[in-house]
C-alpha cells in the first residue's frame, strides 16, 4: 500500500479491519513503530474527528503529528500549471507540496470538493496534485469524492455489531440538509460496504443518484419506507445532487429519519459520520437512543487511522 485514498481490495480491507480491532484491544501494541517518523496533517477544510483521531493514532504508534490548517494559517495555494500568479494565490502547489514532502514521512490531506467544478472534483484533482508533488505516501482525510478513513471505521463498527455469519441488511438513506454537502462519505460508504461483500440498499429522492462508479451492485430506490424494512444498519447522510452538480433539489423533511420510520426494523442500528444537524438529518430520539452508533463510529476513527498508518509504516 503506497497511499491510502480509497478502497482497494477485500483482502486489504480485511487486513486493515483486523489490525484496527487489535489496536482497539491494545492501543499501545506497536507503541514505538513510528519512532523518528513524522506525519503532516494538512487541512484545507474544517474537522473535529479526523484531525484529533489521526493525531491520537499517530501518537499511539510513537509518531509525531504536525497539523497545519492550511485554509486559515497557510498561504493561498495555486493549483493550475503555468498560472500567472498575479491574483490572490500566493504559493504554487508544486512548491508547497515539495517542501511538505521533504519535512514529513507521511502526508495526510483534507480537501473538500468545490461542488461547482465537477470535472476537477470527480478526478480528485487537489488530492492528486499533493500526491504528485509531495513524493511521499499520502493518506486521504476526506477528498473531493471519498472519505476512506471514515469508511474503514464504519466497517469496523458494522463488523463489531454483526452476529455470527448473518448477512446484515445495510441501508444508506439520504437525509435533508440546509447546505449543499459533498458526496464523499456516501460514495465511500457504498464503495467499502459493497467491496467488503455486504448487500447495500440506497434510498434517496429522485435526482439524488450518486456517481454509479460507487454504487454499482447496490439496490437503488426512491422508496425509503420499503428500503428500511428489516434493516440491520441504517446509514443516514445528506449529499447534494451529482447529476445537477452541487444543487439542492429536495428539502422534504419527511426524509429525516425518526423512530417512526423504523417501526418495521426492530433490530436497526443507526449510523452517521458526524457532524450531524440534529432534527434536520436525524431526530434527537434516535441520536440519543439505543439504536445510535455514532459515538462508536467516531471512537473507531482512532483505530482505523492507526491501522492505516501502521500499514504505511510497513
Ligand atoms: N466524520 C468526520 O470526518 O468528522 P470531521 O469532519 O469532524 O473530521
Amino acid at each position: 500500500m503506497n497511499h491510502f485514498t480509497q478502497f482497494e481490495s477485500k483482502e486489504l480491507g480485511q487486513e486493515l479491519l483486523e489490525l484496527a480491532a487489535a489496536y482497539k484491544a491494545n492501543p499501545q501494541l506497536h507503541a514505538s513503530k513510528g519512532e523518528g517518523k513524522r506525519i503532516g496533517c494538512i487541512f484545507l477544510n474544517p474537522s473535529l474527528r479526523t484531525r484529533v483521531s489521526t493525531q491520537i493514532a499517530a501518537q499511539q504508534l510513537g509518531m509525531e503529528a504536525i497539523v497545519l490548517n492550511m485554509d486559515k494559517e497557510g498561504w493561498a495555494l495555486e493549483m493550475q500549471e503555468g498560472a500567472i500568479m498575479n491574483k490572490i494565490t500566493v504559493e504554487h502547489i508544486k512548491d508547497a507540496a515539495g517542501v511538505l514532502g521533504s519535512y514529513f514521512d507521511v502526508l495526510a490531506l483534507r480537501a473538500f470538493p468545490s461542488l461547482t467544478q465537477k470535472e476537477e472534483d470527480v478526478t480528485d484533482f487537489v488530492l492528486h496534485q499533493f500526491i504528485k508533488y509531495s513524493g511521499i505516501p499520502v493518506v486521504s482525510l476526506e477528498s473531493a469524492i471519498r472519505h476512506p478513513l471514515q469508511s474503514l471505521a464504519d466497517q469496523l463498527t458494522i463488523q463489531e455489531l454483526t452476529k455470527g455469519n448473518k448477512r446484515p441488511k445495510v441501508v444508506l438513506t439520504w437525509a435533508p440538509h440546509i447546505k449543499a454537502i459533498p458526496h464523499a462519505v456516501a460514495n465511500s460508504f457504498a464503495e467499502w460496504t459493497l467491496g467488503m461483500g455486504h448487500d447495500l440498499t440506497i434510498c434517496h429522492p429522485d435526482g439524488y443518484e450518486l456517481d454509479p462508479e460507487f454504487t454499482q451492485g447496490s439496490i437503488i430506490t426512491n422508496d425509503q419506507s420499503e428500503a428500511l424494512q428489516n434493516a440491520d444498519f441504517v446509514y443516514v447522510k445528506n449529499w447534494s445532487a451529482f447529476n445537477e452538480y452541487g444543487k439542492i433539489l429536495c428539502t422534504d423533511e419527511r426524509w429525516m429519519l425518526t423512530e417512526a420510520h423504523l417501526k418495521n426494523s426492530p433490530e436497526a442500528k443507526v449510523m452517521h459520520c458526524l457532524p450531524v444537524r440534529r432534527n434536520v438529518e436525524l431526530s434527537d430520539e434516535i441520536l440519543d437512543g439505543p439504536r445510535s452508533l455514532v459515538q462508536q463510529q467516531a471512537y473507531n476513527r482512532i483505530f482505523a487511522a492507526q491501522a492505516v498508518l501502521s500499514k504505511l509504516l510497513g
